[in-house]
């Protein structure tokens, strides 16, 4: 490990969302490599999630991994983090070849997973318990992370009173916890209205500038993507394959505002157009001229209304739940 780097030139603590809190050292963040990775789940069906998936995340990058469902986004996500081992492949952190659950990944789920029976920040200390933490060094380590994500009042709530959102800031707090260097989040936005989701991604970019994690994204939103990542990973349908990788060239610190821009549109028609063959609808649509043709073949052809427009991805509706899980 290096000592930690000087101020990054894209923070800006004017960008500020969160209420002042303690402040973070930013850690170095690590590099993620992913090195040809395949991985097929069998149970009662055989499932090919992964296919010759090789990435390289550049510590502290910010990533977003986009795709349709059942591509093997969240199978990737855990992969990265040591939950379950690919059959061929493999990955690193900072070159340390990941063997089982790592301290130094977060995890967030797209339901907060909280333990219900625990305050918010009994949640919070969870992981610090089981690293065997002092109950002072827990103490205060919980006190700056829900500073952070701003709920210091509602420390002794628990998740059940809070709203979906609040719950999913805590689930983020829970992961910042053993202060990852690399922070993982699996479509963690999607259950909130569209307005709470723009706060929350400038959030969780007021987060990254003050934690200093590499940050990979799942999500089925462009304009989120865009808005958060250095660069979007465009998965193809399963099984997983990278099928584009887009920069994202705009300068840092982003406010929500700059989403109307002309370059953000024009990056998010290049993501657009990579994913346009392999969205459901695509699939739906094709399935649809197949039957008809087939009901034409037999004689029997019926009005099939086609509802479907072309290139209009279904799945990229970030409120609808995955259906293939
Ligand atoms: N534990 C599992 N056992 C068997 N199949 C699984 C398991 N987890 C995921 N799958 C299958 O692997 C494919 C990829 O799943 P997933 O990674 O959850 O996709 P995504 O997150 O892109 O929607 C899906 O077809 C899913 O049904
Ligand atoms: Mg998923």
């Amino acid at each position: 490990m290096t000592a930690a780097p000087g101020p990054d030139p894209r923070f800006d603590a004017s960008a500020t969302v969160l209420a002042p809190v303690t402040p973070y050292v930013p850690g170095p963040g690590a590099g993620l490599r992913v090195d040809d990775v395949s991985l097929t789940f069998r149970g009662t069906r055989t499932v090919t999630a992964l296919e010759g998936i090789s990435l390289d995340i550049a510590p502290r990058e910010v990533v977003a991994l986009i795709g349709p469902n059942g591509c093997g986004k969240s199978t990737l996500l855990r992969v990265l983090a040591g939950l379950i081992s690919p059959d061929r492949g493999s990955v690193s952190i900072d070159g340390r070849p990941v063997a089982g659950p790592d301290p130094a990944v977060g995890l967030v789920f797209q339901e907060p997973r909280l333990l219900a029976w625990r305050t918010v920040e009994q949640n919070v200390r969870f992981p610090m318990e089981l690293a065997g933490w002092s109950a002072a060094r827990q103490e205060a380590r919980a006190r700056d992370l829900l500073g952070l994500v701003g709920l210091r009042e509602f420390a002794r709530a628990k998740p059940s009173t809070l709203s979906g959102g609040t719950r999913q800031r805590v689930s983020i707090a829970r992961a910042l916890a053993l202060e990852p260097a690399a922070l993982l989040l699996d479509e963690p936005f999607s259950a909130l209205d569209a307005l709470t989701r723009e706060r929350f991604n400038a959030e969780l970019l007021n987060l990254w500038q003050r934690t200093g994690t590499t940050i990979v994204l799942v999500t089925h939103s462009i304009p989120e993507a865009v808005f958060l990542a250095d660069r979007v990973v465009v998965l193809s349908p399963r099984p997983g394959r990278v099928v584009a990788e887009v920069r994202v060239d705009l300068p840092r610190p982003r406010r929500v505002a700059d989403l109307d821009s002309a370059s953000v549109s024009s990056i998010a028609a290049d993501i657009r157009a990579h994913l346009v063959d392999t969205t459901d609808d695509a699939i739906a649509l094709a399935e649809t001229r197949a039957a008809i043709e087939a009901q034409r073949a037999d004689g029997h052809a019926q009005a099939v209304h086609e509802e479907t427009a072309p290139g209009t991805p279904a799945w990229f509706d970030p409120f609808r739940p995955e259906d293939d899980r």
